[in-house]
Formats: C-alpha cells, sequence, structure tokens
C-alpha cells in the first residue's frame, strides 16, 4: 500500500521449454519476486505448475517466489508449497466452499457464503512456517470479502483480469477496488502489500499505482518484449512516477 515499487514478473509468458534461460534473463534487471501461477484445471480452466517445480527453481535462483494458488483444494495442499520453499503464498477467497458464492459478475458480498475458519487457517499457517500471507480476488468478487481477513496478511492480492491466462486486457474497475481496499485497510490500522495481477504493462501500471498498488505482476509484457529487462525497467519506472 504505498510502499517501494516491487515487481513481479509472471513466468506463465516465459518460454516453458527454456525457463531457466528467461529467469536467468530476466535476473539481470533485479526483479523482487518471482511470481509463479499454480492452476489446477478445477479453480481456473488451465492447468500449470505444481510443487516440484517451485522446489527446482528454489534450489537454481535466489529471487523470492510469489506463489499464486489458484486451485480448488487449497486447504489440503498448502503444505507442499510451503514445503517447496515459497516464500509468499497467496490463496483465493474464492477457493473451496466460496466459489459457488462468487459467479464472475456477481456484486453479492461472499462473506456469508465462505468457510472463514478453513481460510484463517490457512492464512495462520503460512504465517506460521514463517512465509509472507496473500489473500486475492477475482475482478467479480467485491472487495469486502476479504475484510474480515485483512488483519491477518501480509498481502491483497487484486486480480485484474480473469485468472488462468496470461495476455489479457486490464479490467478498469480494478482501480475502484484498489481504492476500497486502501480505504478498509486504513480504517482497520492494517499495511499489507497491495498486489495486481492481470494486463499490466507500462500504462496500466502508472494508473495502478496511483491507487495503491505496489506489487505489480506482469508477464507478457515482460517476457512478451523484445528486450525483458527494458520492460521491467519501463513498468517499474511507470509506477514510482505516479505512486502518491
Ligand atoms: C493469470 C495469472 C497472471 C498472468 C498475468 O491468471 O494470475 O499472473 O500471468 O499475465 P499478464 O501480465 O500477461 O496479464
Ligand atoms: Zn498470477
Amino acid at each position: 500500500m504505498f510502499g517501494p515499487i516491487k515487481i513481479a514478473p509472471s513466468l506463465l509468458s516465459a518460454d516453458f521449454l527454456n525457463l531457466e534461460r528467461d529467469v536467468a534473463v530476466i535476473g539481470i534487471a533485479g526483479p523482487d519476486y518471482l511470481h509463479l501461477d499454480v492452476m489446477d484445471g478445477h479453480f481456473v480452466p488451465n492447468l500449470t505448475i505444481g510443487p516440484m517445480f517451485v522446489k527446482a527453481l528454489k534450489r537454481r535462483f535466489d529471487i523470492p517466489l510469489d506463489v499464486h494458488l489458484m486451485i480448488e483444494n487449497t486447504s489440503e495442499q498448502l503444505d507442499w508449497y510451503i514445503d517447496a520453499g515459497a516464500d509468499l503464498i497467496t490463496v483465493h477467497v474464492e477457493s473451496g466452499a466460496a466459489k459457488q458464492a462468487c459467479k464472475p459478475g456477481s456484486s453479492r458480498c461472499v462473506q456469508d457464503a465462505q468457510d472463514p475458519e478453513a481460510l484463517l487457517e490457512q492464512l495462520r499457517s503460512i504465517r506460521a512456517a514463517g512465509r509472507m500471507a496473500g489473500l486475492s480476488l477475482n475482478p467479480g468478487t467485491p472487495a469486502c470479502a476479504i475484510t474480515p481477513f485483512l488483519t491477518e496478511l501480509d498481502l491483497v492480492l487484486v486480480m485484474s483480469v480473469h485468472p488462468g491466462f496470461g495476455g489479457q486486457s486490464f479490467i478498469d474497475d480494478s482501480l475502484q477496488k484498489l481504492d476500497q481496499i486502501v480505504v478498509d485497510a486504513r480504517a482497520l490500522g492494517v499495511d499489507p502489500i497491495i498486489e495486481i495481477d492481470g494486463g499490466i504493462n507500462e500504462q496500466t501500471a502508472a494508473k495502478v499505482a496511483a491507487h495503491g498498488a505496489d506489487m505489480l505482476v506482469a508477464g507478457n509484457a515482460i517476457f512478451g518484449a523484445r528486450d525483458p529487462n527494458q520492460a521491467l525497467h519501463d513498468i517499474r519506472a511507470a509506477a514510482k512516477a505516479t505512486q502518491p
């Protein structure tokens, strides 16, 4: 929340046959984290990587790992990612029981529908393992869904595209959601990192930083660029320029 700007390149847009090369290339620009999208083919209609891959990256590179869990069975699988060495683990407020109440486009608050105890247990076990705990919300989920958990979080991850795929366009309504989260966090006297994920490029980076996002995920805009290091640098500069 208005802290130093952090950039987390998303490996989803890297070349999966040359991941070691792509991470090494981006390492030159000094990413703050590597963003790893874990998808299970249930919570989102795509399937990506698992804990073995996280563990292999952890062994090979000295870049903090930001693991974004887009999975249905978070409670059962969370320990896999703690054991694999994730530095920051983000779970979705819509996973598990709550998903039914979070249809895309719904403005209904999901507070009553989720299992807050299970979610709290997940967040607390991440922190108990000495890692940072994040909570994410989809574009169709209102900001109030995460308010009850704000005091238990190191980070809030606002999805600015529907999760599942890289290369989508930024959803502008995300800016109002950032504003609301800043208001809610201030009211509670907490100061989580606010991460934003989806459609981030130089232009949208400038917008989101002005609204309180201080950790920016970028996949396509970095790994799809002719010069990924320059792209990372430009996104960081654009965000810094508009941060109040
Ligand atoms: C989408 C993922 C994102 C994705 C972002 O579900 O959570 O991290 O890689 O990709 P871009 O930056 O291309 O929108
Ligand atoms: Zn992500």
